[in-house]
């Protein structure tokens, strides 16, 4: 570990002696947000902290937030503004804000201003100060210090890469591994490039004893995480990166996202295709609009063409691949015939599930002062009439693993039905429920895929359910 974060947890130890003291983190956004949840409960748990799932008990609340789109953001607050009234009743109660919307100054002012129980910011990057910001705020509430508890930490522009902090992960058989931070793409309404940073990979070495670490742990069902994964650059590049990865011993697969077309190389698609039991045979690829003309504003560098060659490669080399997007509707003069071809390329390319956002502006980016923005009322129809197509599409994709017996990892009881239906997730990351009177989480477990709809496959267990540990 970080000896500067043990040894300030060490410090905090003292403060939480007299009576279990409580943490509970909240977040919101991205897988790398969910990632870097993990770390902050880890270190919460060093210093002495008892996860709890309870805001009302907490003494420690964490919010870890998100600004891709203002939807998020109203979210957020909306959390924040809901604890001020546990301040009121717990002096001593300490909320830290960190994530993406803490990246930017004008946002720290309002959590200054607005929000005055709010204890601490932390932007993105700067996670290992976390110890430092919570020491200060319990000397104060102690009274061994005078002055103010609260602390603002903004992007530090050298932030490198964040080694050696503890993470508490939610689940034990599958784990996010981050492989690189940051981004710098800088596609036109994106906000990410501003509250993330500079691209910066992880040293392969590091990522190859992490995963290596994990696998000897139990952990199933690896996840490596980045921005753009295809820009990762830490002493090889990332089909090596799993070239490597796939050659460690033991029983495991591996996942990756997200892939930025412009640079998803025929290398990728080659490890996929050679490692069919190691690495997923799931891309996931965002498109964000059909028309070439939208794809050169919103800056993404490529073309419908460039796009439809690796979607070809792919499925040339992987026939069962399965295949994601990401789609932006209403982008700033996005004109009907525009929006057609969006139609269009998702009838062409068949995706098996399509993320679907309506655009948001983002102050700061250049999309945000493009004139020709599509009305509210516009964009929702052209979502609605959009998701109502793909579901017909993601629906007969599906059918196509009807009838096969697969291996799939089951995650926890699924949220539907009458308590003894299980959720798995197949080697395609595709949802897959069952019934089990044994509570399998952890486990592979055979099925043979009976129906399937839009949303799920559901199946049967083949053979006798495995023996519990
Ligand atoms: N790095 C990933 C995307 C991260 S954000 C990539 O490039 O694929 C996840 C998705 O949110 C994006 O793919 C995009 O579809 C959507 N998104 C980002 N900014 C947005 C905005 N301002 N409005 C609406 N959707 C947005
Ligand atoms: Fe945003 Fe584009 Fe970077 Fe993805 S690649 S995080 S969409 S700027
Ligand atoms: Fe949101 Fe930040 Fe992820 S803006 S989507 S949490 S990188």
């Amino acid at each position: 570990m970080n000896p500067e974060v043990q040894a300030l947890c060490r410090e905090i130890r003292p403060y939480l002696s007299a009576r279990p003291h409580y943490v509970y983190v909240r977040t919101f956004g991205c897988q790398q947000n969910v990632a870097d949840g993990e770390k902050m409960l880890g270190m919460a748990v060093e210093m002495g902290y008892v996860p709890c799932d309870d805001p009302d008990r907490a003494d420690l609340i964490l919010v870890n937030t998100c600004a891709v789109r203002e939807h998020a953001e109203r979210r957020v607050l909306s959390v924040i503004g809901s604890f001020r009234r546990l301040r009121e009743t717990r002096p001593g109660l300490i909320i830290g804000v960190t994530g993406c919307m803490t990246a930017r100054t004008a946002r720290v002012e309002q959590l200054r201003r607005s929000y005055p129980y709010v204890t601490f910011t932390l932007a993105p990057g700067r996670l290992a100060e976390m110890p430092r910001c919570i020491l200060h705020a319990l000397r104060r509430i102690a009274g061994e210090q005078r002055g103010s508890r609260r602390s603002f930490c903004l992007p530090d522009d050298a932030a490198s890469v964040e080694e050696g902090l503890p993470v508490l992960r939610a689940e034990r058989h599958r784990a996010w591994v981050p492989v690189m931070y940051g981004c710098d793409n800088f596609c036109s309404y994106c906000i990410v490039p501003y509250v993330r940073g500079r691209e910066r990979s992880r040293d392969s070495a590091e990522i190859v004893s992490e995963v290596r670490g994990l696998v000897s742990a139990g952990v199933k069902e690896i996840t490596l995480l980045g921005q753009n994964v295809n820009s990762y650059r830490g002493s090889c590049t990332f089909p090596e990166l799993l070239e490597q990865l796939a050659a460690l011993p033991g029983d495991f697969l591996l996942h990756f996202m997200t892939s930025h077309p412009k640079d998803a190389s025929p290398a990728l698609i080659r490890v996929m295709a050679e490692h069919p039991t190691r690495v997923s045979s799931h891309l996931h690829l965002p498109l964000q609009s059909g028309s070439d003309r939208i794809l050169a504003a919103m800056n993404r560098r490529y073309t419908l063409e460039r796009y439809r060659g690796i979607v070809r490669d792919l499925r040339a080399a992987i026939p069962d691949a399965s295949l994601t997007t990401d789609i932006i509707v209403g982008f700033p003069g996005e004109t009907e015939e525009d929006y057609e071809r969006t139609l269009d390329a998702l009838r062409e390319f068949r995706f098996d599930l399509v993320y679907a956002f309506v655009y948001s502006p983002r102050e700061g980016t250049v999309a945000a002062s493009l004139p020709d923005a599509v009305p509210e009322e516009e964009k929702k129809r052209r979502i609605n009439r959009l998701l109502e197509m793909q579901a017909t599409i993601s629906a007969e994709c599906a059918q196509r693993h009807v009838g096969k017996t697969l291996r799939v990892l089951v995650d926890s009881p699924a949220r539907v039905g009458d308590g003894d239906v299980y959720a798995a997730r197949t080697s395609q990351n595709k949802l897959v429920h069952f019934h089990s009177p044994v509570d399998l989480t952890g486990r592979y477990v055979t099925l043979r895929i009976d129906r399937a709809d839009a949303f799920a496959l559901y199946g049967t267990p083949v053979d006798e359910p495995p023996a519990r540990d």
